[in-house]
């Protein structure tokens, strides 16, 4: 969908951008995130020709931007620039409308939107629809800003710092609001930021850049869980598993060798691994690793040692999808009062277990990350 290939900007002898590619999917939104002066403003603008790369290209839906017409581009991506960029001298309404009313898009239908945006954005349309910006405060205006970038119906939308004056009250409301009508309208959208909370939050990929290079681009999770360097790793904040417990998966926080047993084997068999192993409990497989059963020393000391595993064990096994996260995981052991619970991929095989101690253990070590980093 937008395909950054090879670009690199210079300003005289200084190169900003090194040479920079990625791919950007249709649909997603893409959060551009790094220091002040990394170049996000610089490649944001070279997606709409506001800014010309010294070297490399762009393409968006397949065509190389270098052959599009500027105007025509620009038409069909929305902008919301770092300082929003409102005309001064049109009402919010006529500000709103420049574009579709350019595009020939159907007045009626360009009204109702005017007025379904601002509600959506928060701002009453009767109050504020026939003012002029100066007369909006600045998160006001910013909030004008993002409606404006949907009132086109471009595919793809660029937004640089689009919330970066408003309260986290009014921002955190408009983050939901877009990521919702992202997903509903189905947008492709380079999002800037500072905040890396912000960027959690919303993105679908986050591309971390530093003196105009990628450090990491992934999804939140990935990079929260692996960042790529010591800078990636100071950006986030070794605190964020502590404040994203959800981050923390089944896989994280299991044991990897679970004692188990086949369903073949006999009652004495098993009495005898759990002693050995010191454990009171089987998770039982089949010879494919499937988890088919358990069996705990309670149920089965008293009776005959010579029953097989297959006809004693409790078959109905409650267990956790390896992707589980903590919160989820602590649920479902404490509503099935359950102290202990076995971890299993896609086909059903056993994977690892998941007891009281494998998770203090996961997140004391994960404690004393904490203490290193502070
Ligand atoms: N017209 C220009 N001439 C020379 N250098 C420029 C010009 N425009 C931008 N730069 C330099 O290019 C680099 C990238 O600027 P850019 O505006 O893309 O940064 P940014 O990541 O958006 O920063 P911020 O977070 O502060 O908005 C900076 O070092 C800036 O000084
Ligand atoms: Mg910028």
């Amino acid at each position: 969908m937008i395909q950054f290939q090879d670009i690199v900007k210079k300003y005289r002898t200084k190169t900003v951008i090194e040479p920079f590619s990625l791919n950007i999917d249709a649909g997603q939104l893409v959060v551009f995130i790094g220091p002040s002066g990394c170049g996000k403003t610089t490649l944001l603008k070279m997606v709409n020709k506001l800014i010309q790369p010294s070297a490399g290209k762009i393409f968006v839906n397949g065509r190389d931007i270098s052959t599009v017409n500027p105007i025509e581009l620009r038409r069909n991506i929305g902008y919301v620039i770092q300082n929003t960029g409102l005309f001064p001298h049109m009402s919010i309404k006529e500000n709103l409308e420049l574009i579709p009313k350019l595009k020939g898009e159907n007045s009626d239908q360009i009204a109702k939107k005017t007025e379904e945006l601002l509600q959506v954005v928060g701002l009453n349309p009767k109050e504020y629809m026939h003012r002029f910006p100066k007369e909006l405060s600045g998160g006001q205006q910013q909030r004008v800003g993002v409606a404006r970038a949907f009132s086109t119906d471009s595919d793809i939308i660029l937004m640089d710092e689009p919330f970066s004056a408003l309260d986290p009250v009014t921002r955190n409301s408009l983050q939901d609001e877009l990521v919702q009508m992202q997903k509903e309208l189905n947008k492709t959208i380079i999002f800037v930021t500072h905040d890396m909370d912000e960027a959690i939050k919303i993105a679908d990929k986050i591309c971390i850049l530093k003196d105009g290079r990628i450090l990491q681009y992934d999804t939140p999770e990935n990079i929260l869980k692996n960042p790529a360097n010591e800078f990636v790793e100071g950006f986030i904040g070794k605190r964020r598993v502590w404040n994203n417990p959800e981050l923390l998966m089944a896989e994280d926080i299991m044991i990897h060798e679970p004692v188990k047993i086949t369903s073949k084997r006999t009652v004495l068999q098993a009495i005898e691994i759990m002693k050995s192993n010191k454990v009171d409990s089987l998770m039982v497989t089949d010879k494919n690793n499937i988890l088919i059963g358990l069996v705990t020393l309670k149920d089965i000391q008293l009776l005959n040692r010579t029953a097989v595993v297959e006809e004693v064990m409790e078959k109905n096994v409650l267990a956790v999808s390896k992707e589980a996260n903590l919160i989820s995981v602590l649920a479902t052991m404490n509503e099935h009062k359950i102290g202990y619970v076995p971890v299993i991929d896609t086909q059903n095989q056993l994977v690892g277990l998941i007891t009281r101690s494998s998770i203090l253990s996961a997140l004391s070590s994960q404690l004393i990350d904490l203490e290193v980093a502070f």
